[in-house]
């Protein structure tokens, strides 16, 4: 028994590493949503709360159910969530940006992540 149950997860693991993958049946498009705000240049407070928008004209049929928004500063994206689990579809989320200066430095290399299937990245604008 134990022998016939080995020989069988030694195919089923055959065919799982030596055959193609199957189609993909009904997978998400990925869809990168361009973020209209904020654009570039804009200055946000520290502190302020914000209106982010992104056009939604080019959404797909099936999309994400993830959603988040971060902040990025120069080359790394931060571990924080300004905003999870909206509706992607809306086309905006409104979100307060961190407060206080230790939360984050001001600076003009800020942008601003929309994750969905995929994340995508607003235009540069400044925090001060
Ligand atoms: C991502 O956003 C940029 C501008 O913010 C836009 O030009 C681009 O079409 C979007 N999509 C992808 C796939 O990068
Ligand atoms: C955010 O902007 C969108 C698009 O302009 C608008 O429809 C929505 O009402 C705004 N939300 C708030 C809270 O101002």
């Amino acid at each position: 028994m134990k022998f016939t149950l080995s020989a069988v997860f030694a195919s089923i693991l055959a065919v799982a590493t030596t055959s193609p993958m199957p189609a993909d049946v009904g997978i998400l498009e990925i869809w990168n949503p361009h973020i209209l705000n904020p654009s570039a240049g804009v200055v946000w407070a520290r502190g302020s709360t914000q209106n982010v928008t992104w056009d939604t004209s080019d959404a797909p049929e099936l999309i994400s159910e993830i959603s988040a928004i971060r902040l990025r500063k120069g080359g790394s994206t931060q571990p924080e969530d300004l905003a999870f689990d909206f509706d992607l579809r809306s086309g905006s989320q409104v979100i307060t940006v961190p407060g206080l200066p230790t939360d984050i430095p001001t600076g003009d290399d800020y942008r601003l992540v929309l994750f969905g299937d995929s994340g995508n990245w607003s235009d540069e604008f400044t925090i001060n």
